[in-house]
């Protein structure tokens, strides 16, 4: 980590002066919103298993569980507004038209603030896709009565089609992603937003660009696996310091 006397400031200028941005968002970003997190105190992953939940084998095993899980998530979801931090996202992208954002979340929320130039990398929350038939759809807010839902086709299995542990990321947003790292004219900033940056491919992202001069900012307001590794560390929540760090 760089050692600058006023990191905030120092962040401000060089994402002022940036032509290209990466931006990185992880569920920390919705925490504001009153969206629990995985890891972390109050996180999923606290008192559900991960691997029955989030996992083609837990799926198959008990369809119901899962669909409860994610129906609650859904619940949740429908009560919730993009926080400050989605808004200062979307605003980013407004003065800087050449960036991406890629997001782990699928809640949908930087969506709903605005944000174009992205990337979901786990899906929809709101998308399901029937097993038989492979039929999807997205219907925002909808909330299925008869758990597991069955597919209004044909009658098949339905399942969230999201990503789940054991399974590959979907090829499109990460050769976008991987297209986006390797222009030729470099990323700048890189901007890693409330994700514990956990997965391999997140930190490559997030470290790569800076090969070729980027300076990666983190926003959080607990050490990630990320956090040595980065050159500015701003500790503390999304909300707060993203307005302040996008003042244009
Ligand atoms: P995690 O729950 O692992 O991490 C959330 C991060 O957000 C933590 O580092 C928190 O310190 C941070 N955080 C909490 N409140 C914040 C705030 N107000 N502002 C900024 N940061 C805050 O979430 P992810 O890194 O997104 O995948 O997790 C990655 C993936 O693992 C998820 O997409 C999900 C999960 O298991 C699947 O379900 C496949």
């Amino acid at each position: 980590m760089m050692d600058f006397k006023n990191p905030l400031a120092e962040a401000t200028a060089r994402l002022r002066d940036a032509r290209r941005v990466l931006v990185l968002t992880g569920a920390g970003i919705s925490a504001e919103s009153g969206v629990p997190t995985f890891r972390g105190a109050g996180g999923y992953w606290r008192d559900h298993r991960a691997e029955d939940l989030a996992s083609p084998e837990g799926f198959a095993r008990d369809p119901k569980l899962v669909w409860e899980w994610y129906t609650e998530r859904r619940r949740t979801l429908n009560g919730v507004k993009p926080n400050p931090g989605h808004h200062a996202l979307a605003a980013l992208e407004r003065a800087v038209p050449a960036s991406l954002l890629a997001t782990q979340n699928v809640d949908g929320l930087h969506q709903a603030a605005g944000s174009e130039k992205m990337v979901t990398l786990h899906g929809d929350i709101w998308t399901t896709r029937c097993l038989d038939c492979g039929d999807e759809r997205t219907e925002p807010g909808r909330l299925h009565e008869e758990l597991p839902p069955r597919c209004e086709g044909c009658g098949g299995a339905l399942r969230p089609a999201v990503v789940w542990f054991g399974e590959m990321l979907p090829t499109e947003p990460l050769e976008r992603i991987e297209r986006f790292i390797s222009e030729r004219d470099p990323v700048d900033v890189v901007l890693v937003v409330g994700t514990s940056g956990v997965f391999g491919h997140i930190q490559r992202w997030a470290l790569a660009p800076r090969e070729r001069g980027a300076i990666v900012i983190e926003i959080n307001p607990e050490p990630s696996a990320l956090s040595e590794l980065v050159d500015i560390q701003l500790q503390g929540a999304a909300g707060e310091i993203l307005p302040r760090l996008i003042e244009r």
